[in-house]
């Protein structure tokens, strides 16, 4: 354990390791998994910490809690190369990537003014997944910037 000197978060027990998750980003992979410790899970992040493989990282660790595929996969949206680590009793179990979901449904608001979603209706924002950004189902507007910043918090 040659590396144990930098680990600048501790292990867990058991539960999700969120890695190499793009430096600045882990408050927004939490907003978009709907984590804000209110239900007290136990939640260890990291911020621009260093990485071998990117410049700087930022990991997300969520103990006593095994994210499914389809959770982790809305977060290609703003960590693709995220790897997903789920530990069981200290080993890493299982490691994978996320993939492109087609639709993500609750998680991003439309910035058009106009749209149904923004009109207070009881209406789930959905938006479809392109290549290069996402485009709204009621209204048709596409995003391809920012668009960690349509994520509802
Ligand atoms: N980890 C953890 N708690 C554990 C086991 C692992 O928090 N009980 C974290 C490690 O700190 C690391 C990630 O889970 O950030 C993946 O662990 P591991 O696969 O052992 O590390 P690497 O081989 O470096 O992973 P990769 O090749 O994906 O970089
Ligand atoms: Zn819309």
């Amino acid at each position: 354990m040659s590396d144990d000197h930098q680990l600048r978060v501790s292990k867990i027990k058991s539960g999700t390791v969120i890695d190499h998750v793009v430096g600045g980003q882990a408050l927004n992979v939490l907003a978009i998994l709907g984590i804000d410790g209110s239900e007290g899970e136990e939640v260890s992040v990291g911020i621009n910490v260093p990485s071998d493989r990117l410049a700087r990282k930022d990991i997300v660790k969520v103990e006593g809690r095994e994210l499914s595929q389809d959770e982790v996969d809305v977060l290609s949206l703003t960590a693709p190369d995220a790897t997903i680590n789920i530990v069981r009793d200290y080993d890493v179990v299982e490691k994978h990537r996320v993939d492109s979901p087609d639709v993500v449904e609750d998680v991003l608001s439309c910035p058009n003014p106009d749209c149904i979603t923004a009109a207070g209706e009881p209406v789930t924002s959905r938006f479809e997944v392109l290549e290069d950004g996402v485009r709204c189902s009621y209204c048709g507007t596409i995003v391809r910037e920012s668009i960690a910043d349509l994520i509802d918090t």
